[in-house]
C-alpha cells in the first residue's frame, strides 16, 4: 500500500493589511481588546480582483514547484473553502482552469474551517488506495466578503488567505499516519451564513437582514473549540500509535490565542510546541492551518523527518486532526520549470471557450 507523502507546499496572501486599529474606526472596538481576547493584531484582505480561485491557485502553483510536480501530472484537487465563489462551479474546477491541470478531477469540500484537515484525509486516502498517484489539497478563502463590518463580535476575526500542498504516492514509509474527523450537526447554528443556499434564497428580504453574513455565537464555539482541540489530537495520535512526546509541532486551526494556550493546558505541551501566526493572518478558516504549515516549513522550523500534528474546528460543528511525518520533495530526475506564465494559461482556457463553442456550432441539434 503506498504511502501518501506531503512534498510540496505553497501559499498567497492578499498584499492589503487591515490592522485593529483600522478596525477600531469603523466598529466600537480597540486593538487592546482586540489582542487580549483573540492574539489578533491585523488580517489580510482581497482586493476586489483578488478570489479564492486566485490566492488558491497561486497557492497551489508554488507547491506545484516546490514538489518538482507538473500541473498536468495532477490526478485530483480537493479545495477545501467556507467561502466558495459559487454554489456551482467548484472553485476547484476555477483552481484547474488557471492552473491547467488538465487531467485532474476537481470538487470542493465543505467543512468550514476543518475543512483543510477533512480534504489532506480524503486526499492520502485517496494515494493510500492505489487509485491516484498526485493531489493538490487547498485552503482558500476571500471570507471577507462574507463579514458583516457593523458586527463587532465577527469582523475582527477572520482574513483573507490561501495554502496549498502537493500530495504524492511512495513506497517509502511516511506522511500522513492518521485522521479522525467528527461532526455534530445539532451546533450548526452556533456559527453560519444563514442565507444564500436553497433554504434561504438571497432574497431583497433575506439580504435586508443581514441573513448572507457570518452568524456566530463566539462564547459557544469557544467552549466548543477549547473541549475537541486536546481530545481530537490525542485521538489521532492514538490511530498513528504515536505519544505526544513525539511530535516536534502541532500546527492548529489559527481561531484564538486562548484556544490554542487551553489546547496546550489540555495535552500538557508547552505552547512552544505549537505553530502560531494568527497575530498576522487572523482566521483564515481553511487556509489557516496550511498558511501556518507553509510559514514553518519555508523558515525551516519543520524538517523532513518531523512529526507532527493538524488539529482544527469550524461550523458544522466539524472538527478534526491529522497526524503526518515531513517529508519534502520526492528524488526526481527531472527539473520542472518554476510555473510562471498566466498569460499562456489564460490563453489556453480561452482557446478551450472558442473550441467549445465551434463545436456547438458545427454539432447537428438533437430534437
Ligand atoms: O473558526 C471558528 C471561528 N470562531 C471562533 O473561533 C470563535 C470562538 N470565540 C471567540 O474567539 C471569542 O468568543 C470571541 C473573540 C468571539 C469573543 O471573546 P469573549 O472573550 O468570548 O468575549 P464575549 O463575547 O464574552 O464578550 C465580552 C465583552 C462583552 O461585553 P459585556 O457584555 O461584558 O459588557 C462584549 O460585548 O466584550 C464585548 N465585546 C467587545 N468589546 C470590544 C465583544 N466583542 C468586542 C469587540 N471589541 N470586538
Amino acid at each position: 500500500m503506498p504511502f501518501a507523502h506531503i512534498t510540496g507546499w505553497g501559499m498567497s496572501v492578499p498584499e492589503a493589511v487591515l490592522t485593529n486599529d483600522d478596525l477600531a474606526k469603523i466598529v466600537d472596538t480597540n486593538d487592546a481588546w482586540i489582542r487580549e481576547r483573540t492574539g489578533i493584531r491585523e488580517r489580510r484582505i482581497a482586493r476586489e480582483n483578488q478570489f479564492p480561485s486566485t490566492l488558491g491557485a497561486e497557492a497551489a502553483l508554488k507547491a506545484l514547484e516546490v514538489a518538482n510536480v507538473q500541473p498536468t501530472d495532477v490526478d485530483l484537487i480537493i479545495c477545501a473553502t467556507s467561502s466558495p465563489e459559487h454554489i456551482f462551479p467548484a472553485t476547484a474546477c476555477l483552481i484547474q482552469d488557471l492552473i491547467g491541470a488538465d487531467k485532474a478531477g476537481a470538487f470542493d469540500l465543505s467543512a468550514a474551517c476543518s475543512g483543510f484537515i477533512y480534504a489532506l484525509n480524503m486526499a492520502a486516502q485517496s494515494i493510500r488506495s492505489g487509485s491516484i498517484k498526485t493531489a493538490l489539497v487547498i485552503g482558500t478563502e476571500t471570507l471577507s466578503r462574507f463579514v458583516n463590518w457593523k458586527d463587532r463580535n465577527t469582523c475582527i476575526l477572520f482574513g483573507d488567505g490561501a495554502g496549498a500542498f502537493v500530495l504524492q504516492a511512495s513506497e517509502q514509509p511516511g506522511g500522513v499516519f492518521s485522521a479522525v474527523m467528527r461532526s455534530d450537526g445539532s451546533g450548526g447554528d452556533l456559527l453560519s451564513i444563514p442565507a444564500g443556499g436553497s433554504r434561504h434564497p438571497a432574497t431583497e428580504a433575506a439580504i435586508h437582514a443581514g441573513s448572507h453574513y457570518i452568524h456566530m455565537d463566539g462564547r459557544e464555539v469557544f467552549r466548543f473549540a477549547t473541549r475537541v482541540m486536546a481530545s481530537s489530537t490525542k485521538e489521532a495520535l492514538d490511530v498513528a500509535g504515536w505519544t505526544v512526546d513525539q511530535i516536534q509541532h502541532i500546527v492548529p486551526h489559527q481561531a484564538n490565542i486562548r484556544i490554542i494556550e487551553a489546547a496546550a493546558r489540555g495535552l500538557k505541551l508547552p505552547m512552544d510546541k505549537f505553530v502560531v501566526n494568527l497575530e498576522r493572518y487572523g482566521n483564515t478558516s481553511t487556509a489557516s492551518i496550511p498558511i501556518a504549515t507553509v510559514e514553518a516549513a519555508t523558515s525551516g522550523r519543520i524538517k523532513p523527518g518531523d512529526k507532527l500534528v493538524m488539529v482544527g474546528f469550524g461550523g458544522g460543528l466539524t472538527w478534526g486532526a491529522l497526524t503526518a511525518e515531513w517529508t519534502g520533495p520526492l528524488p526526481s530526475e527531472r527539473k520542472v520549470k518554476p510555473q510562471k506564465g498566466s498569460t499562456l494559461r489564460r490563453a489556453r482556457s480561452f482557446l478551450r471557450r472558442i473550441l467549445r463553442f465551434i463545436d456547438g456550432l458545427l454539432s447537428p441539434r438533437e430534437l
